[in-house]
C-alpha cells in the first residue's frame, strides 16, 4: 500500500457494519435483518407492488429507529478526513442512514438512497420523507395519489450516481472498504476495479469480507477502533510528510 503522505485521492466506500456501533443492524451478520424480514418482500419492486403498505412499515420503523441513534467514532473519524483533505475525500455509502452527514460529513453519495428521503413511483418527485410515508396518499409535486415509495433501491433496481462512482473510483489513489460484506454487486465489485487501475486498497472490517482476498492490505476488527487509527495515520503522515 502506498504511503498515507502520497496519497492525494481518498475514495472510501462504507456498509452497514460502520453503523453497527450506533445500534443499527447489519444485513448478513447473524441475527441480521435478512434472518428476520425477507428481502424479496420488502427491499424489491415485486414485493413493493405486491404490498405496499408491508414494505412502508419496514421502512417507516427504520426511519423511526433513527431518531434514537447516533453516530459512532467511526463516522466522526471520516468526516474529520473530509475536513483535513477538502477535495480529497470521496465517501460513497451503501447505507441509507443519515449518520455519516449527522457525525459532520458535507458530501456523501447514497449509492443505495436514503431513508430519510422520498420517491414519487409516478413522477419521480424527491422529497424529504416523513415519519408515516404510507399516509403521505398524493405526491406533493404530481399530486397523483399512491405513487410514495422510499427513495431506497432495491434488488433488481440500479444502483444511484453509478458514473460519477465510477470516475472517482478509477481516479482515486487509495480505495478504502469499511464495513461492508462484499456480497452485493455493484459496490462489491469495486476493489476489483480499483485494482485493475492499479489503485492501493485497504480493507477495515470486523471480519474478511467475500472479497478480502483482493485488498492490499486487511485490519478486522471493529470500525469504532479501525476507522479513527486510520485517519490519525494518514493525517499523521501527511503533516510529516
Ligand atoms: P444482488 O447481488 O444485490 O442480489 C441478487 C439477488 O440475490 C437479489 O435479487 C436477491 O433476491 C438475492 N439476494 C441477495 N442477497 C440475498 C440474501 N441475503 N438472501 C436471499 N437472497 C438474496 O443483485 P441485484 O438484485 O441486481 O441488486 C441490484 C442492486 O440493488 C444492487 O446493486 C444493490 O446495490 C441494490 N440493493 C439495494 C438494497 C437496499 O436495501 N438499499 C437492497 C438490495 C439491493
Ligand atoms: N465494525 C466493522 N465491521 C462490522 C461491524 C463493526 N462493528 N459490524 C459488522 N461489520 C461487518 C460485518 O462483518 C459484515 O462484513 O459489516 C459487514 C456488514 O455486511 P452486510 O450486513 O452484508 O451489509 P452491507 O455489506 O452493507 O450490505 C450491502 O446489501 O441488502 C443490501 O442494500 C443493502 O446496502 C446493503 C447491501
Amino acid at each position: 500500500m502506498k504511503r498515507a503522505g502520497d496519497i492525494g485521492a481518498i475514495f472510501v466506500l462504507t456498509g452497514a457494519g460502520i453503523s453497527a456501533e450506533s445500534g443499527v443492524e447489519t444485513f448478513r451478520d447473524v441475527g441480521g435483518i435478512w434472518s428476520k424480514v425477507r428481502l424479496e418482500d420488502v427491499a424489491t419492486p415485486e414485493g413493493f407492488a405486491r404490498d405496499p403498505q408491508k414494505v412502508h412499515a419496514f421502512y417507516n420503523a427504520r426511519r423511526a429507529g433513527l431518531a434514537a441513534v447516533d453516530p459512532n467514532p467511526a463516522h466522526r473519524a471520516l468526516a474529520r478526513l473530509e475536513a483535513e483533505f477538502p477535495g480529497q475525500l470521496t465517501l460513497v455509502t451503501q447505507n441509507i442512514d443519515d449518520l455519516h452527514e449527522r457525525a459532520g460529513s458535507k458530501t456523501v453519495i447514497h449509492m443505495h438512497g436514503e431513508l430519510v428521503r422520498s420517491l414519487c413511483a409516478r413522477c419521480g418527485a424527491r422529497a424529504d420523507a416523513p415519519g408515516d410515508l404510507s399516509t403521505t396518499l398524493a405526491c406533493g409535486a404530481c399530486g397523483k395519489v399512491g405513487g410514495m415509495r422510499p427513495d431506497v433501491v432495491w434488488f433488481g433496481e440500479m444502483p444511484y450516481h453509478m458514473d460519477e462512482i465510477t470516475e472517482r473510483l478509477i481516479s482515486a489513489d487509495l480505495f478504502v472498504s469499511i464495513g461492508t460484506s462484499g456480497a452485493v454487486y455493484p459496490a462489491a465489485g469495486f476493489v476489483a476495479e480499483a485494482r485493475s487501475a492499479g489503485i492501493s486498497t485497504l480493507e477495515l472490517n470486523l471480519e474478511p469480507s467475500e472479497g478480502s482476498f483482493l485488498f492490499d492490505e486487511a485490519r478486522h476488527g471493529l470500525a469504532s477502533a479501525l476507522v479513527p487509527a486510520f485517519v490519525d495515520e494518514m493525517i499523521g503522515a501527511a503533516r510529516s510528510s
